[in-house]
C-alpha cells in the first residue's frame, strides 16, 4: 500500500493543489519557451516544403503565347501615351484611357467615386474596359488591374502600357472562356475598392462615400491580377504580393502558377515582395533570409491593411496577387523589359482562363519563406496553441491560489505554514474588483475607439489630438481603480483583526479571500488564452505578434510591496499600450507618431482592417486592466 492510499481525500486535494501551485507557473514557462524555439524552427529548411501547383486545370505555362515582337512595339508606344495622359487631372485621364481601350474594340467606361475620411475627403474616376470572349458564356470574369500610381510612387506606366497591349492581343485570339476585365484604378486602394463594391452591387451612395453604377459588367470574378510596374525602365526582378486585408492570403496555386511561368516561358528572377536575397549554400545564410522573409510576411499580415491591390480582391474571395516589377541596377540577375513581361502576364491569364471553378486545391493557410517554401498550417498553429495553454496554466495556479484553505495543510506539513490553496474550493471568492476593474477597462478601451474613429462630433480635429484624449480616457481609470481597493484591502485587514479577536471556531464565511490582484490576474490571463488562440486561426501573424509582446509581462508582472517595482513594471506594461506601441512604431520607421496613426485609421475607415478596433477594444482593456493589476495591494 503507497502511502498515497493512506491519505484522506482532503489530504490527496491538498497534495494536487500543492503540485499544480509548485508546477505549473514553472510548466507555463517551458511551454512559452518551447512555443519561441518552434516559431523561430519554422523558417529552417527542414520544416518547410516545396510549393507545387496542384491544381491540375491550370497548366501553367502550357499555352503558346500569343505575344510577338509587334505587340512589344505596341506596348512600347502604348508607354508613351500613357506617359502623356498621366499628367492630366483625374478625370481627363481617365477618359483619354478610355478612349485608347475603345480603339482597340473593347467596350470601356469610367466610374467616379467620393470617399469621405474623417481626414481628409477623396475623389477619383477609375477607368475600366471588358474584353468579351468570343467562346464564352459571360459568366466568368478574370480580372488585370493596375493602379496609377506604383507602390513606389511612380507613375505605373509600364503596367498599363501593358493592360491595353493585352487587350490588343486578346481581341486577335480566341481562345479565351472567360471574360477580361481591365480595370486602371485613381487613388492609393480606394478606386478599386470603389469598382470592386459597383461590381458586386454594393455601391453606396451616403455621407461617407458615393460610387456611380458600372454600366459594362461581365460575370463572376474568378481570379485577378494587379500589376505594378514603375516607370518605363526595365527591371532586374518580379516581386510577388499577395498579403490581403486582415492578413487574407490568396490560394497558394497562384504563386505557384507564377512561379511555375517564370521559370520556364518567361525567365524572369522571382522574389517574394521587394526584397531580394542572394543564393546561397551557406545554412547559416539560408536560415537567415528565410527568417527574414518569413518576419516580412508575418509583418505585413499583422498590420492587416493590404501590400497592394490584390488585398481588395479577397475580401470578395477572388485570388489575386500583385505582381511587382523591381529595378535594382546593382543586382545581378537577367534585366527583363515588356517583351518578357508580356509573355508572361498573358500565360498567367491563359492558365487561370483554364480553371473550371474557383482555386480550391492548393493552400488557403500557409507561411511562405520563400517564393517556392511554405510551411503549412500544421505546423505553424501548435506553437501559438501552446502560448495560449500557457497562459492558461498559470491561471490555473492563481485560481486555486484564490481559494486560500491552509488549514489543512499544517496536518500534513508540520512546521512549515506554507499557504497552498486548494484547486476548486467551495469558497466564494471575491469578484467584485475584478469584476470592476475588467468591465471598466473595456467601457474605457471602448471609448477610446469611438473618440478614435469618430472625435465625439469634433471631426476636424487631428488625429493626434484624439490619441490623447482615447489615452487620457483609459488613464483617467487607473488611479480611482487602485484607491478604492486600496481602501478595501485596508477594511477587509482592520475586519479580519476584529474576528480573529472574537471568534475562534472560524468558519469559511470569516476567512479572508485571496487578495484582489490574483482574480484579477487570473482573468487577465484567461481572456489572453481567449484572444491569442481566437485571433490564430483568423489572423496567425497579429495573433503571435500580440501573443509575443505580452506573454512575460502578464505571466511574470505581479504588484510588489516595494512601490518602485509596481511603478517599473507598470510603466514597462505602459509600453506596451496601444500609444506606447505607437509611439515606438514612429520611431522605429522614422516617422512623425501622426502619420503611423493616420495610417492605422485609414486602414480602418478606407479598408476595414480591424487593427484598429482590435487594438482599442481588446488588447487596449487587458493592458489597462494589467496595468491596475500590479498597483493593486499585495494581500
Ligand atoms: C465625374 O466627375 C467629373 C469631374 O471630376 C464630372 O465632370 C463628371 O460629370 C462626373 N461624371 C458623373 C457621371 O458623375
Ligand atoms: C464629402 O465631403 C465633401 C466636402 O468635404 C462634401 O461636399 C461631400 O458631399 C461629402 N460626401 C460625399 C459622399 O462626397
Ligand atoms: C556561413 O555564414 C556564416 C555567417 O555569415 C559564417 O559565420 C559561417 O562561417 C559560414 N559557414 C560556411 C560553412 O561558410
Amino acid at each position: 500500500m503507497g502511502l498515497l492510499s493512506r491519505l484522506s481525500k482532503a489530504q490527496k486535494r491538498v497534495i494536487f493543489g500543492r503540485f499544480v501551485l509548485n508546477w505549473m507557473p514553472a510548466l507555463s514557462y517551458v511551454m512559452v519557451a518551447v512555443s519561441f524555439v518552434w516559431l523561430l524552427a519554422l523558417p529552417h529548411q527542414s520544416y518547410s516544403k516545396t510549393t507545387y501547383v496542384s491544381e491540375n486545370a491550370l497548366l501553367p505555362g502550357s499555352a503558346n503565347v500569343q505575344f510577338n515582337w509587334d505587340d512589344n512595339l505596341a506596348a512600347e508606344a502604348y508607354r508613351d501615351v500613357v506617359s502623356k495622359i498621366a499628367a492630366l487631372p483625374s478625370f481627363e485621364r481617365a477618359e483619354a484611357l478610355q478612349l485608347e481601350f475603345s480603339k482597340i474594340g473593347l467596350r470601356s467606361a469610367t466610374q467616379n467615386y467620393t470617399l469621405n475620411t474623417s481626414t481628409d475627403s477623396r475623389r477619383g474616376v477609375n477607368t475600366y474596359a471588358v474584353f468579351y470572349a468570343p467562346r464564352s458564356d459571360g459568366t466568368e470574369a478574370l480580372v488585370l488591374s493596375a493602379p496609377w500610381t506604383s507602390r513606389t510612387l511612380d507613375t505605373n506606366t509600364n503596367a498599363i502600357a501593358m493592360l491595353l497591349t493585352l487587350g490588343k492581343v486578346f481581341k486577335r485570339g480566341s481562345h479565351f472562356s472567360k471574360d477580361v476585365i481591365f480595370v486602371v484604378s485613381d487613388g492609393d486602394a480606394e478606386g478599386l475598392q470603389a469598382w470592386l463594391r459597383a461590381y458586386h452591387g454594393n455601391e453606396e451612395n451616403t455621407e461617407r462615400r458615393s460610387e456611380e453604377t458600372l454600366h459594362v459588367r461581365s460575370g463572376a470574378i474568378q481570379a485577378a491580377l494587379n500589376l505594378d510596374f514603375p516607370g518605363t525602365g526595365d527591371y532586374n526582378a518580379l516581386g510577388v504580393f499577395f498579403e490581403g486585408v486582415n492578413g487574407q492570403l490568396p490560394n497558394l496555386d497562384m504563386i505557384n502558377t507564377i512561379s511555375q511561368i517564370s521559370e520556364g516561358i518567361a525567365p524572369v528572377e522571382l522574389t517574394l515582395h521587394d526584397e531580394l536575397v542572394p543564393y546561397t549554400e551557406n545554412m547559416t545564410k539560408n536560415y537567415i533570409n528565410s527568417l527574414k522573409k518569413m518576419l516580412y510576411m508575418m509583418k505585413y499580415q499583422a498590420a492587416g491593411t493590404p501590400t497592394g491591390n490584390h488585398g481588395l480582391y479577397l475580401k470578395y474571395k477572388i485570388d489575386a496577387i500583385t505582381l511587382h516589377g523591381i529595378d535594382r541596377p546593382d543586382w545581378p540577375s537577367q534585366r527583363y523589359n515588356l517583351f518578357r513581361l508580356g509573355a508572361l502576364v498573358e500565360s498567367a491569364v491563359r492558365s487561370l482562363n483554364n480553371l473550371l471553378e474557383h482555386l480550391h486545391q492548393s493552400f488557403f493557410f500557409y507561411l511562405l519563406s520563400g517564393v517556392k517554401k511554405y510551411t503549412s498550417i500544421g505546423l505553424y498553429m501548435p506553437p501559438v496553441i501552446i502560448l495560449g495553454v500557457s497562459f492558461i496554466f498559470q491561471a490555473l495556479s492563481l485560481w486555486g491560489l484564490s481559494s486560500d484553505l491552509p488549514l489543512e495543510l499544517e496536518a500534513i506539513d508540520e512546521g512549515r505554514k506554507v499557504a497552498v490553496a486548494l484547486p476548486y474550493s467551495r469558497r466564494s471568492r471575491n469578484y467584485k474588483v475584478p469584476a470592476t476593474v475588467i468591465g471598466m477597462s473595456f467601457v474605457a478601451g471602448w471609448a477610446s475607439f469611438l473618440l478614435l474613429t469618430t472625435g465625439f462630433g469634433f471631426p476636424g480635429e487631428t488625429p493626434l489630438l484624439k490619441l490623447v484624449a482615447s489615452t487620457g480616457v483609459c488613464s483617467m481609470l487607473i488611479p480611482p481603480a487602485v484607491y478604492t481597493a486600496r481602501i478595501r484591502s485596508q477594511i477587509l485587514k482592520s475586519r479580519k483583526g476584529k474576528s480573529k479577536k472574537t471568534d475562534s471556531s472560524s468558519n469559511e464565511t470569516d476567512l479572508t479571500p485571496a487578495a484582489d490582484w490574483i482574480l484579477l490576474k487570473t482573468f487577465i490571463l484567461a481572456l489572453s488564452a481567449l484572444i491569442v488562440t481566437t485571433l490564430s486561426a483568423l489572423n496567425f501573424s497579429l495573433a503571435v505578434t500580440i501573443g509575443v509582446v505580452i506573454v512575460f509581462p502578464y505571466m511574470a508582472f505581479r504588484p510588489s510591496s516595494y512601490s518602485i517595482i509596481s511603478g517599473v513594471q507598470a510603466l514597462a506594461l505602459m509600453a506596451i499600450s496601444p500609444p506606447g506601441l505607437l509611439t515606438a512604431g514612429a520611431w522605429w520607421y522614422s516617422k512623425d507618431i501622426s502619420l503611423v496613426l493616420n495610417w492605422v485609421l485609414e486602414g480602418y475607415e478606407v479598408l476595414g482592417s480591424w487593427l484598429l478596433p482590435m487594438l482599442c477594444c481588446i488588447y487596449w482593456p487587458l493592458n489597462l486592466a494589467a496595468i491596475v493589476m500590479v498597483l493593486l495591494p499585495v494581500s
